[in-house]
């Protein structure tokens, strides 16, 4: 039996499957210099080691922010955070981890204050209402959990290859690491993999006075 290719592939898409939208992946207009980013994260990883979010495969973070003296602050789960879920096959949203006041992330952590991450932070915390700022790590041929946040994020690439990619809705992009600076619609289900074969690093900050509509 031969089977005629017309009536297996259906192309009649939708118009916006035909055409991608990218809103939700907004680029600044602000550029950092991706030298000085990739050194300062280089200092940084010399003293200070990724916390695993609470035991989060795959997942590492430092923060570049903490709640004013509170060294606590940043560790395991509130290295992490409040987002939802759907796990499993009813489809039904589940909120995972603790609640973040993010307005209590306003101490620059001292330790980081010789390094360029301080300018880059006061630079965009001029421009933008920020929560915490963390170095999040994404290790090779690794995904996050399909996920939404309660908040948009605010994203610089320091290292990166072709095979990382932010998903969200059903729009993929890949975020070069040149010093651009992008915020990303977070507040939609989204996800990020890492498909290459070395950590995918990003500065990563939660936004709390950026609105998409
Ligand atoms: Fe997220």
């Amino acid at each position: 039996m031969t089977v005629d290719s017309k009536n297996v592939v259906n192309l009649n898409l939708k118009k916006e499957e035909k055409n991608l939208n990218f809103s939700d992946f907004q680029k600044q207009n602000i550029k950092f210099d991706i030298v000085k980013l990739q050194e300062a994260y280089t200092q940084i990883i010399q003293t200070k080691k990724f916390d695993d979010g609470g035991g989060i495969s795959h997942f590492g973070a430092i923060c570049l922010t903490r709640k004013p003296g509170d060294p606590e602050s940043v560790k395991g789960s509130k290295a992490r955070g409040l987002y939802w879920t759907k796990p499993d096959k009813s489809g039904k949203e589940v909120s995972r981890d603790v609640n973040i006041v993010e307005e209590e992330y306003s101490e620059f952590i001292p330790d980081y204050e010789n390094t360029y991450f301080k300018e880059v932070f006061d630079i965009l915390s001029s421009k933008y209402k920020l929560g915490r700022v963390r170095i999040l790590l994404k290790e090779p041929r690794s995904t996050l959990s399909w996920h939404r946040d309660p908040e948009p994020r605010l994203h610089i690439p320091i290292i990166t290859n072709p095979g990382c990619l932010m998903v969200i809705d059903n729009v993929a992009k890949h975020m070069p690491a040149d010093g651009s600076v992008w915020i990303t619609n977070n507040t939609k289900y989204h996800n990020a993999f890492n498909g290459g074969e070395e950590n995918r690093i990003h500065l990563v900050a939660c936004v709390l006075d950026y609105k998409f509509n």
